[in-house]
Formats: C-alpha cells, structure tokens, sequence
C-alpha cells in the first residue's frame, strides 16, 4: 500500500510540473523527477544505449568511442581505478546528456580480502557477520569504482551436484531470505549515495538451483506453487528491503526462458511485490533464448526479453542492434523502453553518480586490517564440528608434536573458494603457514602434503605422510576440493573425495593416533568413510583469505566451532536431491527397512519394508541441516508455547530452557520449526522459521524465546492464494532440524 502511495505522490508532483529542485516529499520525488526531466531529454537511440551493459573488448578508445555515442549504460569487469575514472568522465563530460556510467562486477564474497564462500558464510547462521562482511567487500571495491555487485546469490540450492550450490546460502529459504537481505544490507550500506555502497543484484531470478540432475544450466520444471512456496521468498524478501537490482537467470522453467518471463518479470516481481528496482539479464542470457529455442533469432531475442520486463542486457547487444527497428515496426513500445531507462535511471541517481561520478575511496582499504579480522571471525563461525570422538579437539598441551598433511593445508589459492576474481593468493594465511606462526612456538608441526592437490591421484606420498605420522602426537589432514571443483559450470556427478585423498586418510587412520580430518570444500561432500575413520572432523567451505588463522584457533581451542550445516549431507551421491523440508510421502520410514547387505537369499518380495528409502543408503542423510556439534554440551529443557490455540492474527511466543552443560563457554545456533499436519495440499515435514545465536558459560541456562506470527505459516494453498489455514502444527526448538523439544498448537 505504501509503495502504491508513493507513486501516487510522486506522480501527481510530476503533473504540477514542479521544478525538480524542491521536493516537497522527500527525496524519492526529487529522484523521479529528475529521471523524467532526463528522460524528456533523451532521443530513443540514446534510451537503448543505456540499457547496454558492455564487457571490456578492444582498445580503451573503442570503449570511450563508445561511451561518447551515448551507447553503453554499464560496463562489467572494469577493475583499473584510472580507466573506471576515464570513462567515467568521457560519459559525463563528453557525451551529450552527461548521464555518468555504472561499474559492476562479481563481487559474491569479498573484493581483495576474501571471506568464506556464500555457502559458509550461512553456515554461521549469523546475518548480522553476514552484513559486516559485505560491507567490507562495498568499501574495497568501492576503491576501484565498482558501485553494482551481483550478489547476494539466493538460489535455494537442494543439489549438491550443482556447483553454484557454493555461492548459495543453502538448501532452506528462511536462510536464504536472511542471509541475502543481510548481504543487501551490506553492499548497499545506510544509504545508496555513498561513494561506499555498491547496489546489490538478486540473483538469479529464478529457480535457477533447481536445474535437472544437478547439471548448470539445465532446464527446471518448477511448478507454480513450488516456486511460490520455495524459490520465490528469499527474492520476495531482499526486493521488501531495498534490493536495487534482479537478475534473471540462464534456465528455461516449464518451457519459458527466465529472460522472457512474463510471469516472473511482470506479474510478480512488479505488479504483486510493487519492485522498482532494476532488471539486468545474465551473461548473454538474452540472446541465449535462441539456443534454447525459445527465440528464432537475435531480433526476436531482445523484443521477447524487453517485452518480458528485462531492462539492461548483459553484453550480448541484441538490444542495441534491434530496438530501433523493433519501435519502428511496433513490436515493442517506446514507452516500454522508457520505462525501463526510468528504472536504470532512477539507480543511478540512486547511487549518487550524477553528484559523484569519480572515485573516492582510498586504495589503502584493501586488505586492512579490521577488513582481515572480520574474515576470520566470519571464518571460525562458518566452521562445523560434523565429529569430536574422545575429545580429540580441541588439541591440548599433550599435544608436542602435530603432523599436518594433505592437499588443503597449504593452498592459498584454493582456499578461497569459487568466485575470486580480485583476491590475491599472497594474502591467504593457510593452515600450515597458521599453525607455524601460531602455535609452533608450542608444539613441532610436521608437514608432509602426501597428495599434491585434490584431484592428484598419485599415491607415493602417502608413504611420507604416515611416517610424519607415526612420529606426532596427533595428525590434521586438510582434504577437500580445489576451487575449480565447484561455482559456475563445475556440476559433478560424483560426491567422493577425489585423487588420492580417500587412500590418504585411510592410511593415516591405520596409524592408530588421534586423527582430526578438516575438509574445505564448495558443497557437501559425500565423506562417510572419511568420517568413520576420523576421530574428528571439522568442515569448512572454502574459508577464503584468513580461513588458516580462523581453524588453527579452533584446532587448539582458542575459539569453539559453532558453525551449522546450510545443507543436507548426503551419504551417497544417489541420494541427491536430499534435504530436510522434504514433503510426508504415504510411505515415511519405519525405521525397520532391511538393507542391502542385511537381506537374506531369495528374500520375497514384499519382505523389505515397502517405504520411501534406498536399499544401499537407507532413509536418512550423513548429517541434517541445521547440524554442528560444539567443544561443549548444551541441553534443552522446558519447551513452553503461549498459547495452545491461536488465532490468524495472533502471536505464538514459545520459549525454551538452554544449557551449556559442557566444560567450555561455547555458542549454539537455536533453531525453530514449524510442521504443518494437514494442508489442502501436503506440506513439508517441517520448515526452519527462526533462529538465533546464544552463547553462554560452563554450567549457564539461558531461557530463549521466539515470537512467531501465525502469518507466518502463510503458504500457497490448493487455490494458489497465499493463506494460513486453520488446523493443526507441531513446533520443534532444537539443535538441529533432526533434534528438539516438540510442541503442538492449532490455529482456528
Ligand atoms: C555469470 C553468472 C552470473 C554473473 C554474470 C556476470 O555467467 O551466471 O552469476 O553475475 O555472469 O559475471
């Protein structure tokens, strides 16, 4: 309703032809009143220039011939602050309306100080780190001119498979919605005009994670109320809180192209959730709708994607090469196209780049050093203790002598993950160098890689790391992926640790001392065997540039793990897709099924438990989402809910004891769920509604209480209207999405 007001106002102010200097309301009238002024000014040819976004080609004079014709709205990929600035003044300076240029890249988890990837930074199921550090990634690149980023990636990402999985913030949406407005938040700082703020990009809009077999780019077939009910919301979310721009995504879902989704672009996006942000499509995604056959050829391409509701094209230039004509043969309209250069207009006043085209951060924020400590703190908190048998971890002063082997011990480049363009390896403190520095005053690290690199699969290292071995107190394998191994177009269809690595920690564990194995990987590995054969394990994904400091610090106690899994982890690759909002099935397991190797000789055929499980692997996954253990103990008592039964418009308050009945002060993620009993069409078993973070003493409760509207159990019901129906609903608050206290309410 608000929305609707305020387009109101400022269309009425635009009627009594106010000059645009006084605004009467408020800022967003003087914006919309400049963007008209501008756009009354603008001939059609320079219109389309600005919904050009243009990858560096050629010399830079070609690229400021360019911009001088007014034809370049954007330019992606542009990092040297001197050519930033030097286009920049050809555009304002030289061209005829002076409309200054907007600089984008990928900026997903860190500019030069590089946190852990998407995927871990939801680990710690902290927004409020999450925000920090997208924060720090504004103002360094900020430093090089940047001002849009294309991020926060909130895919909900159920497909291990998938390598973009890495980028996500997981498999839930609640999480996702969390973590992205958090990183909205960030880049985009307290206000949009500051030469420190980057606009954020929701992406990729959308389901774009739920591609077939896991494999990029492949199609999806989402129905309505699935992509309602799962894919939309985080978007729904971060477009509430100011999200400046969308991107639309590579794949076609149920036949349509995202590029020329009316449905997506149009209905929802603009018409239900009011957004009056910016569209840009991916790379090339546009003209790609004649590979996918959706278009005929690169005309009809950029009429089907403007037609839809795209408003800047991402370097594929079917908009500059077709539109004209298209207005001429009234394919598409101009007022079409004005009102998609008012919405990249109105980003730019947005951005404060009328009044301040030029750079002004100084180059001297790039890895400073508060910018490092928050990588690390964000580093430690995205760890999660999958295992700690024997109270391996955290190391202690019985430890002399630690041997540190494997292939992620000492890797600096594949450390920080997928999605790095601008971090530089120089700057990565490993685990190696980490523990040397930190510790090795304390106790004698022996190294010894064993496997080259992930993929390595020689074997004749193995040897020189079991003797390092056999002469420690206690071993730490860093195993895992390289970073090539996940992010865009590095699908897999095979989860297992790779090369060598599975004989590695097996020879390691033959040696009988306490092993701890710390994989760093882009997704959830399939590690069963690794995990039995560990004593303790520690994941990290992907850290990036202080993830060495962060789990030495760990290793050795001085910090307690507290991350928590943002996905499923399956045991088999054959179980993906796998996660825990998964829908009742009439067949839930009965806990009594047979498996494979328990099965007796010519066993009949109904004689196995005829439920939904696999006979190799089971029901259940490796580890549930929401999953992490700690150094401590902490115990859950006294579940308590305000009310049993509850009206539309009320308030749930529940609440519950929590304990830290361990020996170390620690830090629990407390999490809440919903299960819907009965819908007019089934549910999910659960849902993750809250959470939060609790840290307490040896021996401290702490009572910890949620409000919970009922609205909140809204979802897109039989008829396709987003209701709460009446009826009844457990409620869990617990450890994980496996584990909790337990509750039933009823809304009338
Ligand atoms: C890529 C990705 C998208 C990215 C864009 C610009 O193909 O799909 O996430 O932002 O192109 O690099």
């Amino acid at each position: 309703m608000l929305r609707y007001v305020k387009k109101t106002l400022i269309f009425g102010v635009l009627l009594s032809g106010m000059a645009c200097t006084s605004s009467p309301t408020g800022e967003e009238v003087a914006v919309e009143c400049k963007v008209n002024e501008l756009l009354e000014k603008m001939t059609l040819q320079e219109k389309i220039g600005q919904m050009n976004q243009v990858s560096p080609y050629g010399s830079d004079e070609d690229m400021l011939g360019l911009v001088k014709e007014g034809k370049v709205g954007s330019f992606l990929n542009i990092t040297s602050p001197e050519l930033v600035n030097r286009l920049q003044r050809t555009a304002v300076e030289e061209s005829r309306l002076g409309i200054p240029l907007l600089m984008s890249r990928d900026v997903i988890h860190g500019y030069k100080t590089i946190f852990p990837i998407p995927l871990g930074q939801a680990a710690t199921f902290n927004p409020d780190l999450v925000e920090a550090g997208a924060r720090v990634a504004a103002v360094e690149a900020s430093a090089d001119g940047i001002r849009w980023t294309f991020a926060p990636m909130i895919d909900v990402s159920r497909d291990a498979r998938w390598g973009r999985m890495a980028e996500s913030c997981g498999e839930d949406p609640y999480l996702n919605a969390v973590m992205g407005v958090a990183m909205v938040k960030g880049f985009q700082g307290d206000s949009l005009n500051s030469p420190t703020s980057m606009a954020a990009c929701a992406k990729h809009f959308a389901a774009y994670g739920a591609a077939e077999a896991g494999k990029d780019y492949n199609s999806t077939f989402i129905p309505e109320r699935v992509m309602r009910n799962v894919y939309l919301p985080p978007f729904e979310a971060v477009a509430k809180a100011g999200c400046a721009t969308f991107m639309t995504s590579f794949n076609d879902n149920d036949g349509v192209p995202s590029t020329g989704n009316r449905f997506l672009l149009k209905q929802v996006l603009r018409n239900e959730w009011g957004y009056d942000g910016m569209v840009v499509t991916d790379w090339a995604s546009a003209t790609e709708m004649v590979a996918h056959g959706f278009c005929k050829d690169r005309k009809e391409a950029a009429e089907k994607a403007v037609n839809a509701g795209v408003d800047m094209e991402m370097v594929s230039a079917s908009f500059l090469e077709n539109l004209e004509t298209l207005v001429k043969e009234n394919k598409v309209s101009e007022k079409v196209i004005d009102e998609a250069v008012r919405n990249i207009l109105r980003l730019k006043f947005r951005l404060g780049l009328f009044e301040q085209p030029y750079i002004v951060t100084e180059q001297s924020v790039k890895y400073a050093p508060e910018h490092l400590a928050k990588a690390k703190e964000t580093a430690e908190q995205s760890v999660i203790l999958l295992k700690n048998e024997k109270e391996v971890l955290p190391l202690g002063s019985n430890v002399r002598t630690l041997a540190v082997v494997g292939p992620m011990a000492d890797a600096p480049h594949d450390q920080m993950g997928t999605w790095v363009f601008d971090g530089e390896k120089a700057h990565t403190q490993t685990p190696l160098q980490a523990l040397r520095s930190m510790y090795g005053d304390k106790v004698q690290i022996l190294y010894e890689p064993g496997v080259a690199y992930s993929r390595d699969k020689r074997t004749e290292g193995i040897a020189k790391a079991v003797a390092v071995a056999r002469r420690a107190d206690a071993i730490v394998a860093f195993v895992g992926e390289e970073a090539i191994l996940s992010g865009e177009a590095h699908s897999l269809a095979d989860l297992n640790l790779r090369g060598a690595q599975q004989e590695l920690v097996e020879a390691l564990s033959r040696t009988g001392r306490p092993l701890v194995t710390v994989v760093m990987a882009g997704r959830p590995l399939t590690i069963g065997k690794q995990v039995k054969e560990s004593d303790a394990v520690l994941y990290a994904f992907h850290p990036g540039t202080m993830g060495g400091p962060a789990l030495a610090n760990l290793l050795f106690g001085k910090s307690v793990p507290s991350g928590k899994t943002p996905v499923t982890f399956p045991r088999m690759t054959g179980q993906v897709p796998v996660y825990y909002a998964h829908h009742h099935t009439g067949r839930a397991p009965s806990g009594k099924e047979t498996l494979i190797d328990d099965i007796p000789l010519e066993a009949g055929q109904t004689s196995l438990g005829c439920t939904s499980f696999y006979l190799d692997a089971g029901f259940g996954p490796l580890f549930p989402f929401g999953y992490g253990l700690s150094y401590t103990h902490f115990d859950y008592s006294r579940l308590k809910l305000s009310a049993e039964k509850l009206n539309q418009t009320d308030i749930l308050t529940a609440s519950v004891v929590l304990t830290n009945t361990g020996k170390y002060e620690g830090t629990e993620v407390v999490q809440l769920y919903v299960g819907d009993k009965v819908g007019s069409v089934t549910r999910p078993v659960k849902e993750l509604k809250a959470f939060r973070r609790v840290s307490l003493k040896p021996g401290e409760s702490q009572t910890v209480t949620f409000e919970l509207p009922v609205s909140s159990l809204a979802f897109w019901n039989l008829k396709m209207k987003k209701v709460v129906e009446p009826g009844e609903f457990t409620l869990w608050i617990g450890t994980n999405s496996e584990e909790g206290l337990s509750a039933g309410f009823e809304v009338i």
